[in-house]
């Protein structure tokens, strides 16, 4: 008699969807589950209804006892994944290890009308956007990757694929069906659209959401396709009014899922959709590029400093800083199967070494990097000025500068961060990030320029692709003058500072080998000087743990932070 009573109860909770009887029926059964209920199945009635606390330490904790407790029966799962809101769900995917049965599989997708594939879906969202408040490049790339679709649909229509576009580097080297190309290149197109808050509604309005679903269950095979589309999913969920439809269309089961996987990238794009979707215990909010490394979930430590990385030119905010490859062929499948192999040491290494740190890594500029053609208005977005303002403007909302903060920056990434402060220091707006700093950790920053000029195409490519060049190459005013405001600034700030310099010469293109960034242009004047015997590449990719590199580092960070971050 008791499984039927509980059985009923059970199937009552799910007829009712008013959350307001749930209440009624769980406060009737805690009551009568004094006399004769099982201890287990009043634990999860107990922890359901606390999720409802109008105490937020209470519904906290009730949502990590859910998550902790592994031994829940499969139908009380099911039971629990009807049952619980929004606010409960969000907070289970950004606990670890949390039991993916928690969470509603995604709604079945609707069946496509006759003759039409996800793709036209696609073209279609993609050419009902509006072209207004994205900037010219955008717009440039939308209109290529439209009329790249549109004739690979002609195409797959009349079984013929005619190579007439010019616009995309696939079309010269195409041979199997297209569609994936496509859709990546139209997917990159809506990740540039869901950066402007108004075309996020028009994407959530036109069914966006369920399109962007069926997408990312037909390439489960490819991660790229999957991180545009979660990429997409995070820039929506910076606004609440859109969180019920995220929600609704099934994402969190799909969050929670990519939240756990091993790869680092994938695990950090669903952190940082997830981040945004939990405003029940985050308050900040991560724009496009900005990555949580740590702590990507709930109940960590409690947070005392942070640590930010920045990519140089052609580096990206993960790869840039995995641990060195193996220099030998054959050894590199050893490696990457070792258990202590990292993918991104900041994310490993140094979060297991400092737990209490945030640790972030910024992207910037990398989303045209699949475009081969040129887009014409490309040179004002990457001047050093405007990449400034765009990421002082994302750190803001991240929150960065209301702590004490110690910057890490590979190559040009370092003189990013030297106009970030300088700019800083003139906006009052932005005093806090200034007055926080409390430290810069500069890995081969070309800090002079003078180098520049002498150097082969290739080494300017792999430094400075474009514009630049220009900005910063010999007797560069700009660049001189960045040079002394710095080095004023972290005297007045009193903040640390440190070089690593190369001095092994870098594999530049066939037969060329040069030191990238020699140790005069990667003095700064100020701080300690460590020369380190690896490349341009590899100054940023410490070999183990235990070696120089990632030691010398973390010492510096341990340093700066040292009244913050010690127990
Ligand atoms: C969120 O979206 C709504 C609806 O478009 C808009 O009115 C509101 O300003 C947005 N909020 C933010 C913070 O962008
Ligand atoms: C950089 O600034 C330092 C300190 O003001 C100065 O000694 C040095 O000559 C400057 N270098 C360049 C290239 O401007």
């Amino acid at each position: 008699t008791k499984q039927m009573f509980l059985l009923c109860f059970s199937c009552l909770f799910l007829c009712f969807e008013n959350i307001k009887s749930v209440f009624l029926l769980i406060c009737v059964l805690e009551h009568l589950s004094h006399v004769d209920a099982d201890p287990h199945e009043v634990a999860l009635w107990v922890l359901l209804k606390q999720t409802q606390s109008a105490n937020k330490a209470i519904r906290l904790q009730a949502v990590q006892e859910l998550a902790d407790n592994h031994h829940w029966h499969a139908y009380q799962y099911q039971t629990a994944a009807q049952v619980i809101d929004q606010r409960t769900a969000v907070g289970l995917a950004r606990t670890p290890h949390v039991d993916l049965r928690f969470f509603r599989q995604p709604p079945a997708l609707p069946h496509l009308e006759d003759g039409t594939s996800v793709e036209e879906g696609l073209w279609q969202l993609l050419a009902s956007l509006p072209q207004s408040e994205v900037d010219k490049c955008v717009q440039y790339f939308t209109s290529l990757a439209l009329r790249e679709s549109t004739q690979s649909m002609a195409a797959q229509r009349g079984g013929l694929w005619c190579f007439g576009g010019n616009g995309l580097p696939y079309a010269q080297s195409l041979t199997s069906v297209p569609s994936e190309k496509v859709e990546s290149f139209c997917l990159q197109a809506l990740v540039q659209h869901s950066k402007v808050q108004s075309h996020c509604d028009h994407i959530v309005a036109k069914g966006g959401l369920l399109l962007l679903q069926r997408i990312y269950q037909l390439r489960r095979d490819s991660p790229k396709i999957q991180r545009n589309i979660i990429r997409i999913i995070g820039n929506l969920a910076l606004n609440e009014s859109v969180h019920r439809d995220i929600v609704q269309s099934g994402w969190l089961s799909i969050l929670a899922e990519m939240m756990q996987s091993p790869h680092v990238t994938q695990a950090s794009f669903a952190a940082r959709a997830l981040a945004n979707l939990d405003r029940e215990s985050v308050v900040e909010k991560y724009q496009d590029g900005v990555y949580i490394l740590h702590p990507q979930t709930r109940n960590g430590q409690p947070v005392k400093a942070d640590v930010l990385f920045i990519h140089g030119i052609l580096g990206a905010a993960f790869k840039t800083w995995r641990q060195k490859d193996s220099s030998l062929q054959q050894e590199e499948t050893e490696t990457e199967s070792r258990s202590d192999y990292t993918e991104c040491w900041p994310k490993s290494w140094l979060a297991e070494d400092c737990p209490n740190l945030r640790v972030l890594s910024v992207e910037y500029d990398s989303h045209l990097s699949d475009w081969m053609s040129k887009c014409p208005a490309e040179n004002q977005r990457k001047s050093l000025a405007y990449r400034s303002q765009e990421l002082l403007k994302k750190l803001k909302q991240a929150g960065v500068g209301e702590r004490p903060v110690v910057w890490v920056a590979h190559s040009m990434g370092g003189l990013l961060v030297k106009k970030m402060l300088l700019d800083a220091s003139e906006d009052p707006e932005m005093k806090g990030l200034l007055k926080n700093t409390r430290g810069v950790l500069f890995y081969s920053v070309p800090h002079h320029g003078t180098f520049m000029a002498e150097y082969s195409v290739n080494v300017r490519y792999l430094l400075f692709p474009s514009i630049e060049v220009r900005e910063l190459c010999k007797d560069s005013p700009a660049l001189s003058s960045l040079n002394e405001s710095f080095v004023n600034i972290a005297k007045e700030n009193d903040f640390k500072v440190m070089s690593f310099t190369e001095s092994q010469a870098t594999n530049v293109g066939p037969m060329i080998k040069i030191v990238v960034v020699p140790k005069q242009s990667a003095d700064l004047g100020i701080g300690e000087l460590v020369e380190v015997n690896v490349d341009h590449l590899n100054i940023c990719k410490p070999e183990k743990k235990d070696s120089f590199l990632y030691k010398r580092s973390l010492q510096f960070i341990q340093e700066a932070l040292q009244s913050f971050i010690s127990q």
